[in-house]
């Protein structure tokens, strides 16, 4: 069955369609105050809707982002509370509304679209690929130190959330330009999004706490953290929770960190969504105690390869071939060179073969070629294709970090 997916035209069709998600959610959103909140980020005609009949029945939307990839940044398709209602699974819905949403983005000229996954097994076949990956601790308070000592130029105080928005917006905007993987974050954004701390979503912990870390006077980090206090048989047993902590440099990231982890009342330190390529696995002495535990982060698919390939920057190395496969989108796949003074098509025999997601998991440099080949899911045509694909891709850049989920 051909299903009718259209953008949401008005509040009312906006809400039904984030709605189908929202079930999933236990019936958010509920009103029309949270869904004016919602798109005030996300402009109705971002949203699309699918329709059986008159009643909408999933729902997929895309936030206009801007992304940073290595060397530069590019608009990007932020996909977002993408859901079909229980009544209407499995019947090719997904399927539609992704065909629709990847041409409006397309159309939009986004040259990427990016997500979060709620299964992993969803959108590959849809030509996304496992872009960045992104870690969990647990670090217990007995094993919370650093090899360094403590450094005078570095103070840290507790600064109230509304106040310190601005510092908080600037450090992160220094670091999401060096960071592949990081969106820029409207003052709505920061407003709507990072800020706010509705007592439903405290999960038993306390309200939400900020500091800011200075430099020689300077602001040059921030963290957003919850407390989860809790004593059992008279000894500390709760957490603190990390939302997110983000600093210029090795020593802002150190003594930042020094004061989360110093903190008592505590039993654990957790973190969320931190990079793989996190500092404090050399800067702790029991790096082994952070209980790291990876999963996948962003998901990436490029939509205009020609224009996506173009926006990043590449080392001074030798061009490749790639022929690539795009099931979903067949207009993208055949031969592309890639070289650092542009990217075009060719008729050149190619050094690799793989499909579009693939070249998604190498785009933000979270994957390199040759483990792809080593995987077996990127096949060398030529000998050292990968080696010489690898060495035009390497940036020096940090591995791809994206710090909150959307
Ligand atoms: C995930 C979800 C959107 C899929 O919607 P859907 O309309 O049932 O998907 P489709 O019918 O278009 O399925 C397309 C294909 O994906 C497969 N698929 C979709 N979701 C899947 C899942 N969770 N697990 C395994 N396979 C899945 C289908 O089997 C189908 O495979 P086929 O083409 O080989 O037959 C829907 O189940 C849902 O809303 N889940 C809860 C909310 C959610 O997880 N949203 C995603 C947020 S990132």
């Amino acid at each position: 069955m051909a299903w009718d997916v259209r953008p949401a035209r008005d509040l009312d069709e906006f809400k039904r369609a984030v709605g189908s998600i929202g079930h999933y959610f236990g019936g958010w959103p509920p009103d029309d105050e949270s869904a004016q909140r919602f798109s005030s980020n996300l402009p109705f005609d971002r949203m699309h809707a699918a329709f059986d009949g008159d009643r909408i029945v999933g729902g997929a939307g895309a936030f206009p982002f801007e992304l940073t990839v290595p060397g530069g940044t590019i608009a990007c398709g932020g996909v977002t509370v993408v859901g079909v209602l229980p009544t209407h699974r499995r019947r090719g819905i997904l399927t539609a509304m992704m065909r629709a949403q990847l041409e409006d983005i397309r159309d939009r000229g986004e040259p990427i679209a990016a997500l979060w996954a709620s299964e992993e097994v969803i959108y590959r076949r849809y030509g996304y690929g496992l872009a960045s990956l992104a870690c969990e601790m647990a670090l217990p308070s007995g094993y919370a130190a650093l090899r360094e000592p403590r450094d005078d130029r570095a103070t840290v105080r507790i600064a109230p959330l509304e106040e310190s928005k601005d510092v908080f917006a600037a450090i992160y905007d220094r670091a999401r330009l060096r960071t592949p993987g990081m969106f820029r974050r409207t003052e709505t954004w920061w407003e709507t999004r990072n800020l706010p701390d509705p007592p439903e979503r405290r999960q038993g912990g306390g309200e939400k706490n900020a500091l800011v870390l200075e430099l020689d006077g300077e602001p040059a980090g921030y963290a957003l953290y919850r407390i989860h206090t809790k004593f059992e048989s008279g000894a500390a047993a709760g957490h603190v929770d990390v939302i997110e902590a983000v600093a210029d440099g090795p020593l802002a990231t150190r003594e930042l960190w020094r004061v989360l982890l110093d903190m008592d009342w505590k039993a654990t330190l957790k973190a969320y969504l931190l990079p793989i390529d996190h500092p404090l696995v050399h800067q702790l002495t029991y790096p082994r105690r952070m209980q790291l535990r990876v999963g996948d982060g962003l998901w990436v698919r490029l939509v205009d390869i020609g224009a996506a390939l173009s926006a990043r920057a590449y080392a001074d190395a030798a061009p490749v071939v790639l022929e690539l496969e795009d099931a979903f989108l067949p207009e993208n796949a055949g031969r592309w060179r890639i070289a650092a003074d542009g990217v075009e098509r060719t008729e050149d025999a190619p050094d690799l073969a793989l499909g579009v997601g693939e070249l998604g998991s190498v785009y933000l440099g979270g994957f390199g070629f040759g483990e792809l080949v080593r995987a077996g899911v990127v096949r060398e045509l030529e000998e050292g294709g990968a080696t010489r694909a690898d060495a035009l891709f390497r940036i020096d850049a940090p591995k791809p970090w994206c710090a909150e989920i959307f």
